[in-house]
């Protein structure tokens, strides 16, 4: 049990200055866990996020039997091969971590023992038929509640047959779970998605020596695959960094250094966004870690103007619709999200959590079907006081970002969800408030 916390953040009202290395992204220590227990040999595994979510996927791995060494953000992965898996002898907890439970359902769908994936209540009321029903189409015997929409999800692994299978959704969750499944299936499984989703677990797939060919939308790889053990160095995470950029557009003369950020370009639209809106950000430095673009970004606060967001830019900043949204009230003119129905089944519903959360510190917000209208009033305060994260790590940490242009503290209700995904947040927002 978590105990619930009230956090107060207030802004320091001074400019933002300072330089920052951002926690180990998210996506892709979940995946360095994962590839580095199903391969052959040792992996190393440098910046790896000590967030709750890939806490979750460590522990999961672990029960499977996996042996890894942990020493502060480093860990040493004992791989023996997909056969080095074993049957866990207790449900497998995924906390609030989608990419854990449905990377797993792909990954435990060709085992052969008998496994069950659960976690905390926002988990529960997320959907699962994404993902479950494409495994049964590959043979797979798995179990979901109501109609196998929902976890527990339990899973009697065995071998599975090739698909191809066109996603409904752009979702990077259900592609790795059939890529993962894939990986062990004798043959080719073809995967055709409406829109690009983020491409990290095919980048470390070919890191760990493994084969996939991607065509545009079209994603072809033929199993079984023997993987070998290598060395992850985990970039920053860009959706962290992107609470940073925000709190130095807000404030006036701010300039941030943010180090070693990944970069991927199925994750960095909102820099597309920021761009057309007249953001000053640079990005320098630039390299490449196991095949995922890295740099730092240098940001300057700016005077903003509103802009359009919708289509094929959606998933390539998903994640940073609520931060964007916070950016947006700063910004001359009226900004239109859409075609962001996705929202809704996150953590929680980001749509309704944004727009209610915001307008309840003071932003002039709306929300819509498929997204909201933000009315920007630059150099506007919001009155600030009581919000809630819902228990959605992102919207705690958008209101704690929203602070910074609020005259009394904003008190963050649940704000131990912000450790999800980024447990030094507000230390290293105190840091550059100094
Ligand atoms: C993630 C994929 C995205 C994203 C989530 C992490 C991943 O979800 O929103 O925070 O690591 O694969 P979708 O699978 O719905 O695209």
């Amino acid at each position: 049990m978590i105990d619930v916390t009230d956090l107060e953040f207030k802004g320091s009202g001074k400019p933002l200055n300072g330089e920052l290395k951002m926690p180990g992204d998210k996506s892709i220590s979940h995946r360095a866990v994962i590839f580095g227990a199903i391969a052959h040999g040792v992996t190393t595994v440098e910046g790896f996020l000590r967030g709750n979510d890939c806490i979750s996927t460590l522990q999961c791995m672990r029960a499977l039997g996996v042996q890894i060494d942990e020493s502060g953000d480093h860990l040493t992965i004992n791989g023996q091969g997909f056969d080095g898996l074993s049957e866990p002898n207790r449900v497998l907890d995924v906390g609030n971590s989608g990419t854990t439970i449905r990377l797993l359902s792909g990954l435990l769908s060709a085992l052969p023992f008998y496994s069950v994936l659960a976690g905390d209540v926002s988990i529960h009321r997320r959907p699962m038929g994404r993902v479950i029903r494409p495994l049964m189409e590959m043979g797979a015997d798995l179990w979901g509640r109501s109609g196998d929409s929902y976890a527990p999800i339990s899973i009697k692994g065995r071998k599975l047959h090739p698909i191809d299978y066109h996603l409904p959704v752009a979702s990077a969750q259900v592609k790795s779970a059939l890529i993962l499944a894939g990986l062990q299936t004798e043959g080719k499984t073809t995967l055709t998605e409406p829109g690009a989703s983020r491409d990290h677990t095919e980048r470390m797939l070919r890191a760990f020596g493994g084969t996939i060919r991607t065509e545009g939308l079209v994603h072809e790889l033929v199993g079984p695959q023997y993987l070998t053990g290598t060395d992850i160095r985990v970039p920053g995470d860009f959706s962290s960094a992107a609470f940073f950029i925000a709190a130095a557009l807000l404030t006036p003369d701010s300039h941030l250094v943010l180090r070693s950020v990944g970069m991927n370009p199925t994750r960095t639209g909102m820099i597309v966004v920021l761009e057309k809106m007249g953001a000053k950000v640079s990005l320098v430095n630039k390299k490449e870690w196991n095949g995922e673009p890295v740099c730092d970004i240098v940001i300057d606060h700016a005077q903003l103007r509103a802009a359009e967001i919708g289509g094929a830019l959606i998933p390539q900043l998903i994640d940073e619709i609520p931060i964007l949204a916070l950016i947006a009230t700063e910004a001359e003119g009226t900004t239109v999200i859409r075609d962001a129905s996705e929202l809704k089944v996150k953590e929680t519903n980001r749509i309704r959590t944004t727009v209610d959360e915001l307008k309840r510190i003071g932003a002039d917000i709306e929300e819509t079907e498929d997204g909201m209208i933000i009315h920007g009033h630059p150099g506007r305060r919001f009155s600030g006081g009581p919000a809630d994260s819902s228990g959605d790590h992102r919207i705690g940490m958008m209101l704690a970002v929203a602070s910074q242009k609020s005259d009394a503290p904003v008190v963050v209700r649940q704000a131990e969800a912000i450790a999800v995904s980024f447990p030094t947040f507000r230390d290293q927002l105190a840091q550059i408030q100094r």
